[in-house]
C-alpha cells in the first residue's frame, strides 16, 4: 500500500513543520480536562491518567519503552545500542493549573518527544539513552506541597508527602492508589544508582523578556527560591446585625489587613514577589461575621537572605495586626526550594545549539518554578525557555508562535547531538 509518510517527505530540517505536529499534539492533549471548556488537569486525577495514556502512545510512536512509576509519572526510554550507555532526562509536568493555557510543562513534553523521535530515527548512534519523563505534579494546585513527582525522580521525595490532604480529604498515598501506584514505593528512585548524565527542560517563559528582545528562544540561568505557606486566622463569628464594631474580632478584616501589609512589604524590595492566591472565609455568609479565614502565601526570590528577611518580616506583621484585633493566628510552610542554578556546561552546548541555529543567545533567570529545581539534586540541570506572547500563562490565552516551537526543536536537536560528541570525547 502507498501511503504519505510525512517524516520522509518533510526531511528532518523542516522545523515548522515538525512544530505543527507538536502543536496539534498540545491542542489533542487540551482535551484531557476535569472541566468542559476549559484545561484544568490536577495531579492524579482522572484527566492526568486520560492524559498519560495518550502520551504513552506518542512515546511508543516514538520509538519509546514506556513505565508508569508509583509517584504518577510517566517515563518513556530511547536506549542507544551502545550497552550500559549513561541516561539524559528530559521532560516536563502534565499537570496544570484551573483555567490554564495549553504550553505549560506540556511543551517540554511533547517537544522533547519530537526531538527523540527525530534523534531515534537519525542513521547515527547516539551514545546515551533519553528518558522523557512526563512529571505528575508541579503545579502544587491540589495538595499544599508540589514538585512531589521529579522529588521522587530524585530521590528526594519525603514520605510525609503521602499524609497530606487535598481539600476532600483525601490523602496523597489515597489519590496515588486510585492513579494505580503503590504509595509504598513512591519514594523509591530508580535513578540513584547511576545517576543521569544531566536534564534538558524545554518551558515557556511565562514572562515577557523574550519578546521584549525579540527572540524565540533563551537560556535560563537560574530559577528563583519559592516557599509557600498556609496561614489561619481565628477569629469569632458573630451575628453581622448585632455585635458592635468594637466588640468583633473579624477574621476577615484583619486578614485584608494582612494581605496589604504582604504587598508592601514584597514591593519594598524589587528582588522579592509574594502572592496570596487562595482565601477561604468561613463560615461565608452575608449576615455572619467572618469567624474563620485560611489563606494562602507563595513568597519567591533570587536571593535567600531577601527571601528570609521578607518571610521575617511577614510574620511579625502578621503578628502586629493580630494582636490588636484578637484574632489568633496559625501558619505552616507547605514547600521550600532553593533558589536553583542551571548547569553552566550544558549552558554552554545550549548556547552553541542556539547560535547555530541562527538566534541570539541570551541568558534569563526564571520567576516560576520548574521541575527542574528538584531534578537539580540528582544531576546537572538546564532549561531552553521559549517566547510566549505578552508572557501571558497560567491563563487560557497562552499562546506560543510555530517558529519560536520550531527553533526551540530545532535548538534541541543540536544540543542533543552535541552533547552525544562531548560524551564520546569524554569516554
Ligand atoms: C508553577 O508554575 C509555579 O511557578 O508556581
Ligand atoms: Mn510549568
Ligand atoms: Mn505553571
Amino acid at each position: 500500500m502507498l501511503f504519505f509518510d510525512s517524516k520522509r517527505f518533510f526531511p528532518m530540517t523542516n522545523w515548522k513543520f515538525r512544530a505543527s505536529e507538536v502543536q496539534v499534539k498540545l491542542e489533542e492533549l487540551a482535551n484531557y480536562s476535569e472541566v468542559k471548556d476549559a484545561l484544568a488537569r490536577p495531579t492524579l486525577s482522572k484527566s492526568h491518567k486520560k492524559a498519560l495514556e495518550q502520551i504513552q502512545i506518542w512515546m511508543q510512536e516514538a520509538g519509546m519503552a514506556v513505565v508508569n512509576d508509583h509517584a504518577g509519572n510517566l517515563i518513556g526510554s530511547l536506549k542507544s545500542k551502545i550497552e550500559n550507555a549513561p541516561t539524559f532526562l528530559m521532560g516536563s509536568h502534565v499537570d496544570t493549573v484551573s483555567n490554564a493555557g495549553i504550553y505549560d510543562g506540556n511543551l517540554g513534553i511533547i517537544a522533547a518527544i519530537s526531538a527523540v523521535e527525530l534523534v531515534g530515527s537519525s542513521s547515527s548512534e547516539i551514545p546515551y539513552n533519553i528518558d522523557v519523563i512526563a512529571f505528575s505534579d508541579e503545579e502544587g494546585n491540589r495538595f499544599p506541597d508540589t514538585l512531589t513527582g521529579s522529588q521522587a525522580v530524585a530521590g528526594t521525595l519525603d514520605p510525609n508527602a503521602l499524609t497530606v490532604s487535598d481539600s476532600e480529604g483525601i490523602t496523597r498515598a489515597e489519590a496515588l492508589t486510585s492513579f494505580g501506584c503503590d504509595p509504598a514505593l513512591a519514594c523509591n528512585s530508580s535513578y540513584l544508582d547511576e545517576r543521569p548524565l544531566g536534564y534538558l527542560e524545554i518551558h515557556i517563559e511565562q514572562g515577557p523578556v523574550l519578546e521584549r528582545e525579540d527572540l524565540s528562544v533563551g537560556i535560563v540561568t537560574a530559577i528563583n527560591g519559592a516557599r509557600r505557606f498556609t496561614i489561619s486566622v481565628g477569629g469569632n463569628a458573630g451575628h453581622a446585625g448585632t455585635v458592635p464594631m468594637s466588640m468583633r474580632a473579624d477574621a476577615l478584616a484583619a486578614s485584608a489587613e494582612m494581605l496589604m501589609a504582604i504587598e508592601s512589604i514584597a514591593k519594598s524590595d524589587p528582588g522579592i514577589v509574594a502572592t496570596v492566591g487562595m482565601l477561604e472565609v468561613s463560615p461565608g455568609a452575608r449576615n455572619v461575621i467572618p469567624g474563620h479565614v485560611k489563606f494562602s502565601l507563595d513568597l519567591r526570590g533570587e536571593n535567600p537572605v531577601s527571601i528570609d528577611t521578607a518571610q521575617a518580616s511577614i510574620f511579625s506583621e502578621i503578628n502586629n495586626i493580630a494582636s490588636p484585633r484578637q484574632v489568633k493566628i496559625e501558619w505552616s510552610q507547605d514547600y521550600k526550594t532553593p533558589p536553583t542554578f542551571c548547569d553552566p556546561s550544558l549552558g554552554e552546548l545550549l548556547e552553541e545549539s542556539i547560535r547555530e541555529s541562527g538566534v541570539m543567545p541570551f541568558e534569563l533567570t526564571s520567576g516560576a518554578g520548574h521541575d527542574a529545581v528538584a531534578i537539580a539534586e540528582l544531576c546537572p540541570v538546564s532549561m531552553l525557555f521559549v517566547r510566549c506572547e505578552k508572557g501571558i500563562s497560567h491563563h487560557p490565552s497562552e499562546a506560543v508562535k510555530l517558529n519560536d516551537i520550531a527553533k526551540a526543536l530545532e535548538v534541541t536537536h543540536r544540543f542533543l547531538t552535541k552533547f552525544g560528541q562531548t560524551c564520546l570525547r569524554n569516554g
